[in-house]
């Protein structure tokens, strides 16, 4: 006979097939529980005992129209989720606690509900009070969404399957939690069941829910992780304490293109959408000093600058310190170690450290040009021409990668005033660009044209 239930850790989220007094994976005691949601009661019947109720099969083609999405007005929201929000989707939004995660959701149910969609906005964190006091900081107090504060998933959802509303904020799943799940607010287990009953209810009744999950920096507890892959689109929203730059980063779409960003600025009456974010990114950058190269780089469907400063100083310890803010600890390393074996330029008893200016975070190896350029220009004390942007890929050969939309790039970086960009040998560009093309096969190329005092 199949086996009928399953178990998980509360702590780590280890599947069992039994129960156990200790878990496995992570050694935590008392924590396994049987699985169990509100739509599957406790415990499943065995296949052989009961059969399934039959299921309508349909075809593939239809000649249904797509249904329409509910369009924000708030376009770096609308943007990032693919044109809008596409009905009885699931959404998680993920970030650390204090980001703004609470501020953008209030901003978009009051953007949606001016547009005519009916909203509902349910906290679990703060009461309604409190909701309404920012609502009037934010200037949204005559925004028609209405507002509940409750943590019980049972009443949330008997109470929207009366109201049907098109929209319901759930802020945040953390503190959601299921009565048949023995395990407290914000362990894996609840945090799993009460995006599962959200997730399928959200289906079932063609609602779309807006899933608000906390990430801590150190992952330790129940981090919406888990929920990833049950809902549609996944966002996060990012940023550096220090600084007013947000960005809303899609990093899986089942509606739109992933990594897909929308930037806004953190201000006293809330997040405002920053619509040039190169301009944005570039505002700070002091003119032509050693170590600063603009990246030109793609994020989404749109080309976005930003500046990539470097230092490079001799360091007081036996271990030099690589610190590396905004982009891939790994990738600088390998970085280093190119210029180092193909190049011959050692960096041995230097601190480097590397920083994405504005908060920004890059994951493109397209930014390995720009990086390797501000490494050089840092360490050689030598500046590079103000007025050019970088990009490429590097390999393990030292040799320049084409990379891609290298067009986009380059009309981004004319439309923001560069002159020239420094880019691979050997790309294929559509259209004939406006500015200085410097072409590179390898790094010692790159070395020799810039820094030929070496
Ligand atoms: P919040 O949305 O509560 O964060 P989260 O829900 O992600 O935990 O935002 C909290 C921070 O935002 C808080 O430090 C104050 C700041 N903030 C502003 O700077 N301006 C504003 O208009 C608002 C509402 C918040
Ligand atoms: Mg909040």
């Amino acid at each position: 006979m199949a086996k009928s239930a399953s178990f998980s850790c509360n702590a780590c989220g280890a599947v069992t097939s039994k129960w156990a007094g200790r878990c496995d994976s992570c050694g935590a005691w008392n924590t396994i529980t049987e699985d169990a949601g509100l739509s599957s009661g406790a415990g499943r019947g065995s296949l052989g005992a009961k059969r399934g109720r039959d299921i309508q099969l349909t075809d593939l083609a239809t000649a249904e129209p797509e249904p329409p999405r509910a369009v924000s007005g708030i376009s770096e929201l609308d943007r990032v989720l693919g044109g809008g929000l596409v009905p009885a989707s699931a959404l998680l939004v993920g970030g650390d606690p204090g980001i703004g995660k609470s501020t953008l959701l209030l901003q978009a149910a009051a953007a949606f509900a001016k547009t005519g969609l009916d909203v509902v906005y349910v906290s679990g964190e703060e009461a309604s009070a409190q909701v309404r006091m920012r609502a009037r900081r934010l200037g949204l107090a005559d925004a028609p969404v209405r507002l509940a504060t409750e943590t019980n998933l049972r009443n949330i959802l008997t109470t929207l399957e009366r109201e049907k509303p098109q929209l319901a904020i759930i802020d945040s799943v953390q503190t959601m939690w299921l009565d048949t799940v023995e395990a407290a607010p914000g362990s894996v287990s609840q945090v799993r069941a009460a995006a599962h009953e959200l997730t399928s209810f959200a289906k079932r009744n063609g609602i779309s829910v807006i899933l608000v999950g906390h990430v801590t920096k150190e992952g330790q507890i129940a981090g919406p992780r888990v929920v990833e892959h049950m809902v549609d689109t996944v966002l996060y929203f990012e940023g550096e304490r220090g600084h007013q730059f947000r960005i809303l980063r899609a990093v899986k779409n089942r509606f739109g293109p992933a990594n897909e960003i929308g930037v806004f600025e953190m201000g006293g009456a809330g997040l405002e959408e920053v619509v040039n974010p190169s301009a944005l990114f570039l505002s700070e950058r002091g003119q032509g000093s050693p170590g600063s190269v603009v990246f030109a780089g793609i994020e989404g469907t749109r080309p976005v600058l930003c500046e990539i400063q470097a230092l490079v100083a001799p360091t007081p310890h036996a271990q030099p310190r690589r610190t590396v803010v905004g982009w891939d600890g790994g990738r600088l390393a390998m970085i280093l170690a190119v210029l180092e074996a193909r190049c011959g330029v050692p960096f041995v008893g230097l601190d480097v450290y590397l920083n994405v200016a504005g908060g920004m975070k890059v994951n493109e190896p397209a930014a390995d040009l720009a990086v390797a350029l501000a490494i050089l220009s840092a360490r050689e004390n030598s500046e590079l021409p103000a007025n050019m942007v970088a990009f490429g890929e590097i390999s393990l050969s030292g040799a320049l990668r084409p990379v891609s939309q290298s067009d986009a790039r380059l009309s981004e970086a004319q439309k923001l005033g560069f002159e020239g960009a420094i880019l691979p040998q050997g790309g294929k560009l559509d259209q004939q660009s406006m500015l200085t093309l410097k072409t590179h096969a390898d790094l010692g190329d790159v070395l020799n044209a810039y820094f030929d005092n070496n």
